[in-house]
């Protein structure tokens, strides 16, 4: 835990039903988060509205995409406007299974975080790398790349928070270790403060993301630039969520 206030959000994926969305937010309602935690949930466009309509308002709403620029003519995209008059505060962008699943590109997800901090949505900024850029030594020049991209289009970092997902450790149960971790998030501090501000670097939160579960979120919560957590799998489990957002230590 280093900078600014505990993050923990919950990417549901294209995960649920109905009735599982149902459950799964009265699990949410009933949780005491700690006050020094913001905590939200993504869930897939279709159950946005049903969530922000049935979540109590001490957890925020986010979606998992937005359309690069402003709506119309894009058959099955959804524009950050119109995210913003559903009362979406957030969206996740440059997320690894968009880029290597959907082939986005560095350049294309700058501009969708541009757009969507120009509409007033939140943005979630995805980096990682893959495990043969890993292997390659090439980790931090794969993430101060794809930061750059979002760095060329975003006229401020205050209403972004950076998410470090390695893609190998992404839904695979192999979770990257707290030092691992934290000297990815390091160095990201430290490229925000050459090639932003001083001022960005300190106050962008640096949250971790890959196969955060109840059982490892609080030795890596410990490390000094791990401002929170990006939670796929366990954030479909309200008491494990819980577990997660509350190991702000
Ligand atoms: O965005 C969160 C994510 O990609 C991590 O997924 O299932 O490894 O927690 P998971």
């Amino acid at each position: 835990v280093g900078t600014g206030k505990f993050f923990v959000g919950g990417n549901w994926k294209a995960n649920g039903t109905k009735e599982s969305v149902k459950k799964l937010v009265a699990e949410l309602n009933d949780i005491k988060f700690e006050d020094d935690v913001d905590v939200v949930v993504a869930p897939p466009f279709i159950y946005l509205d049903m969530v922000l309509n049935s979540l109590t308002k001490r957890i925020e709403v986010s979606a998992q995409n937005s359309w690069v620029g402003k709506g119309g003519a894009f058959t099955g995209e959804i524009s950050a406007e119109q995210l913003a008059d559903l009362g979406v505060g957030w969206v996740i962008l440059g997320h690894s299974e968009r880029r290597h699943v959907l082939g986005e590109k560095d350049e294309f997800i700058g501009k969708k975080a541009a757009y969507a901090l120009s509409k007033g949505v939140k943005v979630m900024a995805c980096v990682g790398e893959l495990l043969e850029e890993r292997e390659a030594g090439k980790t931090f020049e794969v993430v101060f790349q794809q930061l750059k991209a979002y760095a060329d289009e975003v006229p401020s970092w205050t209403d972004v928070v950076i998410a470090y997902e390695p893609v190998w450790a992404i839904g695979t149960g192999k979770v990257a270790t707290p030092q691992q971790a934290q000297e990815v998030h390091e160095a990201i501090r430290g490229w925000l403060v050459d090639n932003v501000s001083p001022e960005a670097s300190a106050q962008t939160r640096i949250i971790y993301g890959g196969s955060v579960n109840a059982g490892n979120c609080a030795e890596l919560a410990k490390k000094e630039d791990i401002d929170g957590f990006l939670v796929g799998g366990a954030s479909l489990k309200g008491p494990d969520f819980g577990t997660i957002c509350n190991s702000v230590t």
